[in-house]
């Protein structure tokens, strides 16, 4: 039974930084002629209304796209992913949010292959429809992404960024995040792997950021460095339940990801923070 739908949460705080990364990662592999292959072991939907009955729930899209729509301050890199989300309004106003495949096939070539793992039956079936314009260079598979990533690694054209952001409301996440990651850099040590981690008052979560750098860090092939960076907007509540923040690790970023984060976060604290506590961390390897 799958409880989790991301539908609650697009467009929150944790979205912005997720797809500001992913979105920056994806602009910069583009960059090359050389086609490459994206896999969303996690991917959601693809797209989710602001105005349904779920997003309207908790109103998260208004602790982070929201606050950033109409701003006319924004670094570069802000500037770029609010610009998609605009492309993927029509130009209109904010009233659907792209989840990462879409994030994804704005940005790719048309023959740049994205693979895409979800496991709602719903959000698999909107997902479904919503890339079937990539025709062969778009696969939607209804199975676990956790055990399908080995069988896509190393991608035929030598180039690829995975995305690994799972609901975490399964402990067994955490561990299978960590196993996961040392797989496909078994596989495919250059890879450029993206994992989205909350921030919550637990040790699984107050760990994983670490151990997935260890992992990178001890990997056997040419790994090529590591960054964690996370952003913190509010406090847990006094029972320590609640998303405080959350945390993007990249291993292989991209040469000026770090740059481009050390420019971003500080405003994303600014603009995003909730509590005066609210704080950036950037950790690069
Ligand atoms: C955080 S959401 C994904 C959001 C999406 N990546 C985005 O950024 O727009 C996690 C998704 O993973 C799905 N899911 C949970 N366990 C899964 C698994 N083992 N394999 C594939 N999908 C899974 C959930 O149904 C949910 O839609």
């Amino acid at each position: 039974m799958l409880a989790y739908r991301h539908a609650f949460h697009a467009g929150n705080h944790a979205d912005v930084l997720k797809h500001l990364v992913f979105a920056e990662v994806l602009r910069h592999m583009a960059a090359k002629d050389k086609p490459f292959t994206v896999v969303d072991t996690h991917a959601g939907a693809g797209g989710y209304s602001l105005e349904s009955r779920y997003a309207q729930k908790n109103a998260e899209a208004a602790t982070g796209i929201e606050r950033l729509w109409t701003r006319d301050d924004l670094p570069p890199a802000l500037a770029r992913y609010v610009a998609l989300v605009r492309e993927f309004n029509g130009g209109g106003p904010l009233e659907q949010y792209p989840g990462s495949p879409a994030i994804a096939h704005l940005q790719l070539r048309p023959t740049d292959p994205l693979h895409c793992f979800e496991l709602h039956p719903t959000d698999e079936r909107i997902l479904r429809a919503y890339l079937g314009a990539r025709g062969p260079h778009g696969k939607v598979a209804h199975s676990d992404g956790f055990a399908a990533l080995a069988h896509e690694l190393p991608p035929p054209s030598r180039r690829g960024v995975v995305l690994i952001d799972p609901p975490y409301e399964l402990k067994a996440d955490y561990a299978r995040t960590l196993a996961a990651v040392r797989e496909a850099l078994t596989r495919f040590a250059t890879g450029v792997v993206l994992v989205w981690v909350p921030q919550l008052a637990t040790v699984d979560s107050r760990e994983l950021p670490r151990r997935l750098l260890n992992a990178a860090a001890s990997a056997t092939g040419a790994t090529k460095g590591a960054l964690h960076a996370r952003l913190t907007v509010t406090e847990t509540d006094a029972r320590g339940f609640g998303l405080a923040g959350s945390s993007m690790v990249v291993i292989n970023p991209p040469h000026g990801l770090a740059d481009t984060l050390r420019e971003v976060l500080p405003y994303l604290v600014k603009v995003l923070g909730q509590f005066a506590g609210a704080s950036h961390l950037l950790d690069v390897k």
